[in-house]
């Protein structure tokens, strides 16, 4: 199977930015672990990462025929991108949406995810492996 891992706003500073919360490992390396992981798995895995959000969407809809499913980390456009929902809910590629950190134990806008009824589902709160086991769910 074939994987699209996308990443958000303000993702690409991972390992720069708020280490206590992300950690300190970047983008690349994250990345590079979970291209591994799917490779070992028989699976193929690309990436994309953006800050802005008609990117995102556009993405999204070009996985359309492409993916057999996505991996998605909006960032804070999880908490009000209606335009994102959107996108998730026009193509039938499944979405698995992830989190890092544990948006119910942070601040009260993080509890809310506009994302993920559109979604298959959803992983957080495990750091970097939230990506891995999101992947993961696509052949388990
Ligand atoms: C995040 C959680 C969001 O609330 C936040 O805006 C992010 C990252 C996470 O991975 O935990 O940028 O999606």
């Amino acid at each position: 199977m074939k994987f699209l891992i996308v990443n958000g706003v303000n993702l690409a500073r991972t390992g720069q930015r708020e280490k206590g919360v992300y950690g300190a490992e970047s983008l690349e390396e994250i990345n590079a672990g979970l291209a591994a992981f799917a490779k070992a798995h028989g699976h193929e895995a690309d990436f994309f990462q953006s800050d802005i959000e008609g990117e995102l969407c556009a993405a999204i809809g070009r996985a359309e025929g492409v993916y057999d499913g996505i991996v998605l980390n909006a960032g804070a456009y999880t908490h009000y991108s209606y335009a994102l929902r959107d996108a998730i809910a026009g193509v039938s590629v499944p979405v698995v949406e992830v989190h890092m950190s544990n948006v119910y134990a942070r601040e009260e806008f993080r509890k809310k995810s506009v994302l993920t009824e559109v979604c298959k589902g959803e992983v957080l709160g495990f750091g970097k492996a939230s990506y891995q086991l999101a992947l993961e769910s696509f052949w388990l």
